[in-house]
C-alpha cells in the first residue's frame, strides 16, 4: 500500500518521479505528491491520481535533480490534499514520504505537542517528520546530529512499519531511505540512484538493485551510498540483477492490465512449470524445496497461510495435498492465525502464499510460525520481496508482474505450484502411484492450451456478462475443488464491480442462502463433470425451482445442464483436481466485462490497493 519513488542524480527528477508513480499507482491512488530539491525544496500534492498531480504542476517550477514522490492508500486521515504526502516537519527542515503505519503515533504526537509541535494533517507520517526534526534541532547546539543520526534516533522510537524517503533542507544533496516492514528497493545507475517500493519504476534505467532489509538506513549523496542499520552498524549492500522487462509492465494493447493478465495465464502457467516439470521424461523437480524435501515427505501436518485470492489458492492446495499426499492440511487466514495462539508443532510445514510477498499479515504469521519451530516456506511471485527472504525454502510463481489490483494470473500460477508440490510429495510418500503421477503430468501440461480455448470464447462470456451487469447480488456455488473457485469468483466480482457476491459450497445453499434466490438473482454454478456432478445438478434444480438465473460452467459437451441452465459456458474436460485452473477463467472474464459495463475502474477499484503492507 502506498507507492514510493525517489531519485538522486544528474537527470531531471520530475519526469522519473511521475513515470514511477504511474507504475506504482496500483499500490494506492487516494492522493499523490512530490517534492523536488534544488537548493530549497518544492512540494506539490493533491487528492486524486497522479494525473491530477501532473495537472497541478503544469505551470510550476519542476526543476531539480533530487526528488521523491508518493501515491497514497489512506490509513490515517481521509484522502485530502492536506493528508497527501509529502509531509514537511513544522520548521520545514525535513520533508518525508512514508509507506506503512506508525502504530504508536498517538503517544509520539502527544510527546511532540508537549514540545510545542503543531500538526497540519491527520497522518502518522507528519508525526514522524516532526520527530526526526525534533531530534535534529534539539541536538544542533552541543553535540549536533546529522540528518542520518536524527532519523536513526527517531526510528528507534517508532513501533510499526515504514518505508521512508527523507530530504533535509540543510543537506540539499542528500537523500535518506529507511525500511522496516514495508518494501524499498534502491536502483544503482551510473552516478545516480533510484528508490522505489518495487522495481517497476527502476527497470527502465538500471537492472542493478539493492533490496533494503528491515532496520536498514541508506544515505545517498555525492559520495555514493552508505548503508547502516538502526544500531549504526555498517551493512554490506548486496547488489542483485533483475531480469524484469519493460514490456512486462505495460498494457501492450489491452484496455486494462486485468484483461492482459487474464490472457497471460497460459504463459504464466507454462513459465511456472517450465524447467521443473518435464513432459517427456515425466520428471518433476522443484529446486526451491530441495533443502526441505525430506521434511515435506515425512510431514505430519501442513498449514497454509495467506490472504485474499492467495488464501483461495491455499484452499485448492488443501484439497490437493490431502488427496495426493494424505498429509493433514489446514488453511488459515494469516490475519487470524497471527492473533489466535495457534497450535504449531516443531516440524510442521507452514506454506505462506503471497503474490506480492509483502502482505503484512502473512509476514507476521510467518514470524510466529518460525518462532514456534515450524519449517516455513513461501510461494511467491515477486523475486526480492520480503516473504521469500523470510522463509527457508520456496517456489516462485513465474506469473510475471501482476499490476491489476484484482489478482488473476497469480492465482492460477499459485495453484500450478501447489499442484506440482502435491504431486512431487505424493509420488515420494506413495500418496500417488507412478501411473497416477504420470497422468497428472500429462493433464497439467495440457492446461495452458485448454485455457487458450476458454479465452477464445470471450465473446460469448461477454454476452452473458452483459445480461447480468445490472444485478445487485449474486451467488457462486461449487463443490469439492470448485468450492474455492466459487469463493474466488465471488471475490473477483465484488472487488471490481461492487456487486455483492457470495461464494458457497453448493450443498450449503439450502442452509440459508437459498432464501435470497428470486428471479433477479444470478447464481453462477461450477458444474463440471466430477464425482459430485449429480449432486450439483440437483442444486441447479433447487435454484431453478425458485426462479434464480443460472449461469453454469460445464464440461464441453454437457447436455443435461444445458437444458436446465439459463446460460452455459463450456470448459474443456480435465482431471478433477486441475479443474480450478480452467473454471476460474470464465469467472475472471465475467467479472471483468461486468465491471467495464458498469463503468468501474477495473485496474484500480475503489478503496483497494495491490500490496497490503498494513494490517
Ligand atoms: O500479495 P498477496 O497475494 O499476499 O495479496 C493477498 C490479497 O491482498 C490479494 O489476493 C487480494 O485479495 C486481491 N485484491 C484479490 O484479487
Amino acid at each position: 500500500m502506498c507507492g514510493i519513488v525517489g531519485y538522486i542524480g544528474h537527470r531531471n527528477a520530475y519526469d522519473i518521479l511521475i513515470k514511477g508513480l504511474k507504475r506504482l499507482e496500483y499500490r494506492g491512488y487516494d492522493s499523490a505528491g512530490i517534492a523536488l530539491s534544488e537548493n530549497d525544496y518544492r512540494v506539490y500534492k493533491c487528492k486524486g491520481k497522479v494525473s491530477d498531480l501532473e495537472n497541478q504542476t503544469k505551470d510550476k517550477d519542476i526543476s531539480g535533480r533530487i526528488g521523491m514522490g508518493h501515491t497514497r492508500w489512506a490509513t490515517h486521515g481521509e484522502p485530502t490534499d492536506n493528508n497527501a504526502h509529502t509531509h514537511k516537519s513544522m520548521n520545514g527542515k525535513f520533508v518525508i514520504i512514508h509507506n506503512g503505519i506508525i502504530e504508536n503515533y498517538a503517544k509520539l504526537k502527544a510527546g511532540l505537542q508537549k514540545e510545542g509541535y503543531k500538526f497540519e494533517s491527520e497522518t502518522d507520517t507528519e508525526i514522524l517528520a516532526n520527530l526526526i526534526e525534533f531530534y535534529y534541532m534539539r541536538n544542533q547546539n552541543g553535540t549536533s546530529f546529522s540528518p542520518e543520526e536524527a532519523v536513526r534516533s527517531a526510528l528507534k522510537m517508532v513501533e510499526g512499519a515504514y518505508g521512508l524517503v527523507i530530504l533535509c533542507e540543510d543537506y540539499p544533496d542528500q537523500m535518506i531511505a529507511a525500511r522496516k516492514g514495508s518494501p524499498l528497493v534502491i536502483g544503482i545507475g551510473k552516478d545516480e540512484y533510484f528508490i522505489a517500493s518495487d522495481a517497476t519504476p527502476i527497470i527502465e534505467y538500471t537492472n542493478s538493485v539493492i533490496y533494503l532489509n528491515d532496520d536498514d538506513i541508506a544515505v545517498i549523496d555525492d559520495k555514493g551510498l552508505s548503508l547502516k542499520n538502526l544500531k549504526n552498524i555498517p551493512q554490506k549492500p548486496n547488489v542483485h540483477k533483475i531480469s524484469l522487462e519493460l514490456s512486462e509492465i505495460e498494457k501492450n494493447g489491452f484496455d486494462h492490465y486485468m484483461l492482459k493478465e487474464i490472457y497471460e495465464q497460459p504463459k504464466a502457467i507454462r513459465d511456472t512449470y517450465r524447467g521443473r516439470l518435464n513432459f517427456e521424461s515425466k520428471f518433476l523437480r522443484l529446486g526451491g524445496l530441495h533443502n526441505i524435501f525430506e521434511d515435506l515427505k515425512g510431514a505430519k501436518r501442513i498449514i497454509i497461510i495467506a490472504c485474499g485470492t492467495s488464501w483461495h489458492a491455499g484452499l485448492v492446495g488443501e484439497y490437493l495435498f490431502e488427496e495426493f499426499t494424505r498429509i493433514p492440511t489446514e488453511v488459515e487466514y494469516a490475519s487470524e492465525f497471527r492473533y489466535r495462539k495457534p497450535i504449531i508443532n516443531k516440524g510442521d510445514i507452514v506454506i505462506a502464499i503471497s503474490q506480492s510477498g509483502e502482505t503484512a499479515d502473512t509476514l507476521a504469521a510467518i514470524q510466529l510460525a518460525k518462532e514456534a519451530g515450524a519449517i516455513v516456506m513461501g510461494v511467491c511471485n515477486v523475486v526480492g520481496a520480503s516473504i521469500p527472504r523470510e522463509t527457508i525454502a520456496g517456489v516462485f510463481t513465474h506469473a510475471g508482474p501482476e499490476i491489476g489490483v484484482a489478482s488473476t494470473k497469480a492465482f492460477t500460477a499459485q495453484v500450478t505450484v501447489l499442484t506440482m508440490m502435491a504431486m512431487s510429495i505424493g509420488l515420494a510418500n506413495n500418496g500417488l502411484t507412478k501411473e497416477e503421477f504420470t497422468e497428472l503430468v500429462n493433464e497439467l501440461y495440457a492446461i495452458p492450451e485448454k485455457i487458450e480455448k476458454i479465452l477464445d470464447k470471450s465473446e460469448k462470456i461477454k454476452e452473458i456478462s452483459d445480461k447480468i451487469s445490472n444485478a445487485t447480488n449474486s451467488l457462486y456455488l461449487g463443490r469439492g475443488y470448485l468450492f474455492p473457485v466459487a469463493l474466488e469468483g465471488a471475490l473477483k466480482l465484488k472487488e471490481i464491480s461492487y456487486i455483492h457476491a457470495e461464494g458457497y459450497p453448493a450443498a450449503e445453499m439450502k442452509h440459508g442462502p437459498i432464501a435470497l434466490i428470486d428471479e433477479k438473482m444470478p447464481v453462477i454454478v461450477l458444474a463440471t463433470k466430477d464425482k459430485s456432478y449429480d449432486k450439483i445438478v440437483s442444486n441447479i434444480q433447487e435454484v431453478k425451482a425458485r426462479k434464480g438465473v443460472i449461469i453454469a460452467i460445464v464440461t464441453e459437451g454437457d447436455t443435461t445442464i444445458k437444458n436446465m441452465a439459463d446460460y452455459v459456458i463450456e470448459v474443456p474436460k480435465s482431471d478433477f483436481a486441475l479443474a480450478p485452473l480452467l473454471t476460474v477463467v470464465p469467472l475472471q472474464l465475467m467479472s471483468y466485462y461486468i465491471a467495464v459495463n458498469r463503468g468501474c475502474n477495473v485496474d484500480q477499484p475503489r478503496n483497494l490497493a495491490k500490496s497490503v503492507t498494513v494490517e
